[in-house]
């Protein structure tokens, strides 16, 4: 269901994990509530070598400084193990919203793990969040567990095939597989950075007032109703669902100015949009009317947005193998 597990492999080796976006319950998630994922077919590949030196791009202090490297190596990769020299390129946007960081942890720690021997993918899953969660401070496995399995997945979500359980603390999350319906959607990135730690602390203190709990349960309302509309093929449904998670979103103080001009640029072409992930910058996301998919693409690239139109990643984080001759 999450794919096969990653094979043992010795450097040099590369890897390969997808974006993603978020369709419902982002920050919601943080606080227990569901959030319903989409692995998006843009991926970020590293290349680990064996060298005298560890490096991340020809940069030596990368992997003292480079907050995931270095994390995935403390976890990892034991001091005294051979050095690896790391290239890395990505077809996201970085601090975009769009899971760029969580694809590179996915990455690397899946070239690692093959490295050390091989692993299935929940230990991918796990180690990944780990890395990510140790790196930022903050957060739910969402974002990593979407670019570890590919394809849809729910967090906390109640129907699905289970792929792997999470815990941090007293903070447990379940992450299922929710069939893909095989939609083309738009995402695109305001190209404002958005700042996620900054971001959930802020919608955290937010939902810690007197009409929190009350916001939370319309999240989880919305989420919940949003995977039954997946499940059931709903386009109109999916797409109310979205405006309405975009309600809440402003409401929680994440909207902004510019992810609003997006959402307006391209509603006349779409059955639903939101902002996808921490929001106060970042990314949407729009499930564009069938037919006007490059249409959708252009009128966010019109204004200024660096737009993508993307189906669900038929596959998460794994080696690239060579290719038989
Ligand atoms: O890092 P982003 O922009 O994809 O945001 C992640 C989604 C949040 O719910 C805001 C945080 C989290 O870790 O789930």
């Amino acid at each position: 269901m999450s794919g096969p597990p990653v094979p043992t492999a010795r450097p040099p080796l590369s890897a390969r994990a997808p974006g993603k976006c978020i369709l419902f319950g982002e920050h919601a998630v943080v606080h227990g509530r569901p959030e319903l994922l989409l692995a998006v077919d843009l991926y970020t590949q590293v290349l680990a070598s064996p060298s005298t030196a560890m490096a991340l791009d020809d940069d030596p202090a990368a992997p003292r400084e480079h907050p995931y490297l270095r994390r995935a190596l403390e976890d990892l990769w034991p001091p005294g193990a051979p050095p690896l020299d790391w290239r890395t390129v990505s077809q996201l946007p970085k601090a975009a919203g769009l899971g760029s960081s969580a694809a590179f942890c996915a990455a690397v720690v899946t070239a690692l793990l093959a490295a050390r021997g091989g692993a299935e993918r929940s230990e991918v899953a796990e180690r990944s969040f780990e890395v990510e969660r140790g790196a930022q401070g903050v957060g739910s496995p969402g974002d990593t567990s979407a670019s570890v399995a590919g394809g849809l997945v729910s967090v906390n979500g109640r129907s699905g095939a289970l792929l792997w359980e999470l815990t941090d603390g007293d903070q447990r999350w379940r992450v299922r597989r929710v069939p893909d319906p095989g939609w083309v959607w738009v995402v695109a990135y305001s190209g404002v950075p958005r700042n996620t730690a900054a971001t959930v602390r802020a919608v955290s203190r937010r939902l810690a007032e007197p009409d929190g709990p009350g916001l939370l349960a319309r999240f989880e309302e919305v989420a919940l109703a949003g995977i039954e509309a997946i499940l059931a093929e709903d386009r109109d449904g999916v797409g109310r669902r979205m405006s309405e998670n975009q309600a809440l979103l402003r409401e929680v103080g994440v909207s902004s100015a510019r992810l609003e001009e997006l959402l307006d640029a391209v509603a006349p072409v779409a059955t639903g949009a939101k902002l996808t992930g921490a929001g106060a910058g970042g990314s949407i996301v729009a499930l564009p009317r069938p037919g006007r998919e490059v249409e959708a693409m252009k009128r966010l690239r019109r204004v200024g947005a660096q737009a993508f139109v993307v189906r669900a990643a038929p596959f998460g984080a794994s080696l690239v193998l060579p290719k038989a001759p």
